[in-house]
């Protein structure tokens, strides 16, 4: 039987783990009973992983690396919390999220709790250029979620959708794969890890903004069709926006219109529509685009596992 490219770093992950398990500062049950519960829930550990493999096939010395590994998983998941509080979401991982389950002001502290810890493993690694890129990811990541919250975006643009996705979701995937070739002191792998990163997060994001048309929540573990229910116009809608502009309920969307079923009819007709697939097409682009960076990365295992990982994205 092959390898899955988790399979390859499978070790590695648990060592990881581990140190997601050692809370770094004392703070009250229920905060810290629920961050457990969420990382407990799973997760499909990808930035790690990424990680994990940059840094095995650099060959960057364990603690860094984990460290580093760690860092990556708890920025995710500290976006998860503040991102299902902006939106309201009921449930993550297939369990209650921590703003539902406890309160607004909590789930605002976990996640602040997680950034903190998150900082303090970045700065563990010892590597000003790391933490450099860590605090400048940050920054991108909350300037994303910004945007997309503040964002009247009815009439959102392919290049404002571009530009959010790559603030929010793109810039942690190239951390992910540009900090290990850092802390290898590799500038050359650095830049080429970080075209890949980010277009990995670019296709990404793209797909999961696919998924909320075609998924089902029982596999993805949330609420399926909320986008554009919540007002938020992701990429399928931008190409059937731009297909049908002839179609009343789109004038009605565009106009700020919300009457009812006038959204839920849209879900519908973009979900049955070719921007699904022209969206594929477009994810498939920047997987491209990172299979390319990639090439130039010695052969062997793990650049076989991050062929195959960035190709199962779509
Ligand atoms: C969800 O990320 C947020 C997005 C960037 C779309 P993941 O799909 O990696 O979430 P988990 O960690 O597996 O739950
Ligand atoms: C990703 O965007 C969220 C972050 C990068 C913080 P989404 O809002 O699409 O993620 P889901 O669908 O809630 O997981
Ligand atoms: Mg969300
Ligand atoms: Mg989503």
């Amino acid at each position: 039987m092959d390898l899955t490219p988790v399979d390859i770093v499978r070790k590695d992950l648990q060592s990881v783990e581990a140190r997601m398990k050692e809370v770094p500062f004392p703070s009250p049950a229920p905060v810290v009973e629920s961050l457990e519960r969420l990382l407990a829930a799973g997760g499909k550990r990808l930035r790690p992983a990424l990680s994990l493999l940059f840094g095995r096939m650099l060959s960057v010395p364990d603690d860094p690396l984990f460290q580093l590994s760690a860092s990556l998983e708890i920025v995710h998941t500290a976006t998860l919390i503040h991102d299902d509080l902006v939106d309201g979401a009921p449930v993550r991982r297939g369990i209650p999220t921590v703003s539902s389950r406890l309160s607004a002001g909590a789930a605002v502290l976990a996640g602040d709790f997680l950034f903190a810890w998150a900082a303090r493993l970045a700065a563990a690694t010892g590597s000003i250029p790391v933490v450099q890129k860590f605090a400048g990811t940050l920054g991108a990541i909350i300037d994303g979620e910004i945007r997309q919250m503040s964002s009247a975006d009815m009439d959102c643009t392919l290049a404002e959708y571009e530009h959010r996705i790559q603030s929010k979701t793109a810039a942690l995937f190239e951390v992910s794969c540009m900090g290990p070739a850092l802390l290898a002191e590799d500038s050359a792998a650095a830049d080429r890890a970080a075209e890949y990163g980010r277009s990995f997060g670019m296709a990404f994001q793209i797909a999961d903004d696919i998924l909320d048309y075609t998924g089902d929540s029982a596999d993805t573990g949330k609420p399926a069709g909320q986008d554009l229910r919540q007002g938020l116009v992701t990429l399928p809608a931008i190409l059937y926006f731009q297909s049908h502009p002839e179609d009343p309920d789109v004038s009605a969307f565009r106009a700020g219109k919300n009457e009812t079923g006038l959204r839920a009819r849209l879900v519908d007709k973009i979900r049955l529509s070719d921007a699904i697939e022209e969206s594929r097409r477009c994810a498939r682009r920047h997987i491209d685009r990172a299979l390319e960076a990639l090439a130039s990365f010695p052969g062997g295992l793990h650049r076989k596992a991050l062929e195959v990982l960035v190709s199962s994205i779509v």
